[in-house]
């Protein structure tokens, strides 16, 4: 058996396990990342594609920012739509100057993958039949296999950042964690498509037949959504069906949506989810394998960062100054932020979609809520704030 030791032991490569590396090594604490799939699949994974503002000045103050604003559109606003008619919600305005960065998840990935490699910090891909024990202790450890031979890497903590079908979470004692969890009864399906957006900024439609979201990731891809059934298979979507979709949901006067070849298609199913709290011993949950928010909003990765950001400042003022008190404090820090991120997923998600069994009345108390929004500051500011990302800690 292979014996390996480090000060943080990471699990998982998605945006939170790979940001943390860095956050650490800017602090001079050492890691060591495992992942499970090799590094195309995770630099390939298309998900999520908004960069709140403090999470793009993040990426920069770590040197991992030159291609997002190389490559990255830096967007004002977004359209809300409905009954033929679009809303602009102008963010500057109403944040005091702040906007978003839209630029795939995947390309963050990439960018902080080249980053570790290039300065040989440890990041091991490929593992399997990954573990976590002595979470009580001062030194858990991490076992796993990889090329072939049995590894045991011990650490001071470990930072279970393996999403939300990871091992991390399951590894905490039952009775520990309290889980809150909500299901919707539809699901997003989302193209790639080679076709320039047909608007700068995104578009978020309420139609008669469901959501809508119309967004992109350069001056020549568009990224599309349209709201389906939960289990839906692909199959029952060829391109033909999706493109009358999209222009019907979208439609209004003087707009039309440009088609290009579909690159990438994929149905994702919709939960809002959080465990209480995250942490046990010295394992530390961080992103998805805490919690899930509905897409609607573009929260997911964003949330991910937010615990990132206070998991290094704890492990930062332990091995600095001796301190315990933010580490204690972590997962009450997280969670604060965390619940109004799953409030506005939520509140989001309810404006926009389709429910089983909706009535006129909801539909009518839907319009509504989106008048409100388009038509009161105040609102619009509930809204444009909360896009833009709610301070940290
Ligand atoms: P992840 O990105 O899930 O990373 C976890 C990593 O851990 C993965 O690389 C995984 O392979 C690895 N891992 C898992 N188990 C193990 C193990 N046993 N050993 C080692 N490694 C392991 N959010 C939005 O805001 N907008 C979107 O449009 C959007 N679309 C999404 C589409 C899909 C299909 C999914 C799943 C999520 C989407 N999200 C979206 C959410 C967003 O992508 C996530 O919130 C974000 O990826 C969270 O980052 P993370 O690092 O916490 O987890
Ligand atoms: C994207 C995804 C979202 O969930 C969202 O609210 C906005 C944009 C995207 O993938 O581009």
């Amino acid at each position: 058996m292979r014996k390996l030791r480090t000060q943080v032991g990471i699990v998982g490569a998605g945006p939170a396990g790979l940001v943390l590396g860095e956050l650490l090594a800017r602090a001079g604490i050492d890691t060591v990342i495992v992942e499970r799939h090799d590094r195309r699949a995770i630099e390939e994974r298309i998900r999520a594609g908004v960069i709140e503002h403090w999470a793009a000045a993040l990426l920069d103050e770590l040197g991992l920012g030159a291609r997002m604003r190389r490559e990255g559109l830096v967007h004002h606003g977004i359209e809300l739509r409905f009954e033929g008619r679009g809303h602009r919600i102008d963010f500057p305005s109403l944040t005091g100057g702040k906007g978003v960065v839209v630029y795939g998840q995947h390309e963050v990935v990439k960018d902080v993958v080249a980053a570790r490699l290039s300065a040989d910090r440890p990041l091991m891909f490929e593992v399997s039949d990954t573990r976590v024990e002595g979470l009580d202790t001062d030194h858990p450890t991490i076992r796993f296999v990889h090329e072939g031979e049995e590894t045991e890497l011990s650490c001071d903590f470990v930072a279970g950042c393996d999403g939300f079908h990871g091992v991390c979470r399951p590894a905490i004692p039952a009775g520990v964690l309290t889980a809150y969890e909500r299901v919707y009864p539809f699901g997003w399906l989302g193209i790639l498509a080679e076709a320039p957006p047909s608007s700068e900024e995104l578009i978020y439609a309420w139609s008669e037949r469901g959501f809508a979201l119309a967004s992109m990731r350069s001056p020549t891809i568009s990224r599309l959504y349209v709201q389906c059934p939960p289990d839906d298979e692909l199959a029952t979507w060829p391109d033909a069906r999706i493109w009358d979709e999209l222009h019907r949901r979208l439609a209004m006067d003087g707009f039309s949506l440009t088609e290009g070849p579909v690159l990438q298609k994929s149905i994702t199913a919709m939960r809002s989810f959080v465990v209480e709290p995250m942490q046990h011993g010295r394992l530390f949950l961080a992103g998805d394998a805490a919690h899930i928010v509905p897409p609607t909003g573009a929260k997911g990765m964003n949330l991910a960062l937010a615990d990132v950001l206070v998991l290094s400042r704890a492990l930062s003022a332990f091995y600095g100054a001796g301190r315990t008190d933010l580490l204690e404090a972590y997962s009450a820090t997280c969670l604060r932020r965390i619940w109004k991120a799953q409030r506005f997923s939520w509140w989001m998600t309810s404006m926009l979609h389709l429910f089983d069994g909706d009535g006129a009345f909801d539909r009518r108390r839907q319009l509504a809520e989106l008048d409100y929004v388009t038509s009161s500051t105040a609102a619009a500011t509930a809204l444009a704030e909360n896009y833009v990302g709610l301070p940290i800690g």
